[in-house]
């Protein structure tokens, strides 16, 4: 009995010793310490020995299994150390290298980031954000905004017709009447989104972005136009510019007037100003108070010409890109040449 647990220890320490893996081990300590394992068996069948045998057997077998444990720890660490050494040569980093270079995240383009900046402004005075179709009908497009069957805008060389009840929107007006349909007074709206014109020089392109402006209640004045415009231009164009209003003529306002926001350039110095052209102003949009033909077309959706009033402006996004960033040549804007759209943002 004692020669065969000498044989079993031998066995087992030949194949714990040999192996190279901490799979192939628990292989072993399975085949020679697990519950199945003859020296195990072995320990637990002592007490069924003669009383004389026990003891010498118990012991032998006990200290066998004991040493053979201790030896499958001992492997088991050195083959962890081993595997250690190995990861930190093949897993080698050297920290003295430069780090990878963050991905370029690209930058939003000068218009999308002026749109967002004049939304932001109109949102914060308390203004909701509206979009509408940019394939829109006669309908929207002149003739609910008060225009005359012969008005020039209504010309082919004017304005893109898909066909002859349907145009490219000329401006986002039209929007003052599906939004009002939509919605009943009170309302305070603005509405982004692309225009489209035959026009094609240093100041036009076929296609160009408006943000219109619309506030109808039962007493919204021009002075609240004049208020709001100069709270957008201060917030745009800096804190100390100024608003003024000269008359002028749109269909579907009455009174009509172009705004003009004092220029930023020519305050810095004494120089003649090259944005302004020495004049001090500068035109940003066309607005007034929403004439009562317009409500005539949405009298059934709450706006009684004789009860509600408000006012409605257009401005142009590339205008107003334009003058904050001193661009000289709208076209800029189009090319999409990357030295010229990586100076913004
Ligand atoms: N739609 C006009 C344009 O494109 C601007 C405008 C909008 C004027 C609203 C008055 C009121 O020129």
């Amino acid at each position: 009995m004692l020669e065969r647990i000498e044989q079993l220890r031998a066995e087992a320490q030949t194949e714990i010793e040999a192996a190279t893996t901490a799979a192939a081990l628990e292989e072993a300590r399975v085949k020679h310490l697990g519950r199945k394992a003859e020296l195990p068996n072995l320990l637990r069948g002592v007490a069924e020995l003669a009383p004389k045998e026990r003891g010498k057997v118990g012991k032998a077998a006990n200290e066998a299994r004991q040493a053979l444990e201790a030896l499958v720890d001992s492997r088991l660490a050195e083959l962890e150390a081993a595997e250690l050494d190995r990861s930190l040569v093949t897993d080698r980093v050297d920290v003295t290298l430069p780090g990878t270079p963050p991905q370029r995240a690209g930058r939003l383009h000068l218009i999308t980031q002026t749109r967002r900046e004049i939304e932001d402004v109109f949102v914060g005075l308390g203004f909701t954000v509206a979009e509408g179709p940019e394939i829109e009908s006669v309908y929207y497009n002149f003739d609910a905004l008060n225009h005359d069957p012969a008005h020039p805008a209504r010309a082919r060389t004017d304005t893109f017709y898909v066909d002859d009840d349907t145009v490219l929107r000329t401006h986002t007006s039209p929007m003052q009447i599906r939004y009002m349909e939509a919605h009943p007074p009170p309302i305070a709206v603005i509405i982004p989104g692309r225009t489209y014109r035959r026009d094609s020089d240093a100041t036009h392109t076929p296609q160009f972005h408006q943000v219109e402006g619309m506030w109808v209640d039962e007493d919204v004045t021009l002075a609240d136009l004049k208020g709001t415009l100069l709270a957008f231009a201060r917030a745009i164009f800096g804190p100390d510019r100024d608003v003024r209003l000269r008359p002028h003529f749109f269909p579907f306002t009455e009174p009509s007037v172009e705004v003009d926001v004092s220029c930023f350039n020519c305050a810095r110095d004494g120089s003649p100003c090259s944005v302004c052209r020495g004049e001090g102003w500068l035109e940003i949009l066309g607005a007034g108070m929403v004439d009562p033909n317009v409500f005539g077309y949405v009298r059934e959706h709450g706006y009684d010409p004789d009860r509600v009033q408000g006012w409605a402006f257009g401005m142009g996004i590339e205008r107003v890109a334009m003058l904050k960033h001193a661009v000289p040549d709208l076209r800029l804007l189009y090319d999409n040449d990357l030295r010229f759209l990586e100076q913004f943002g």
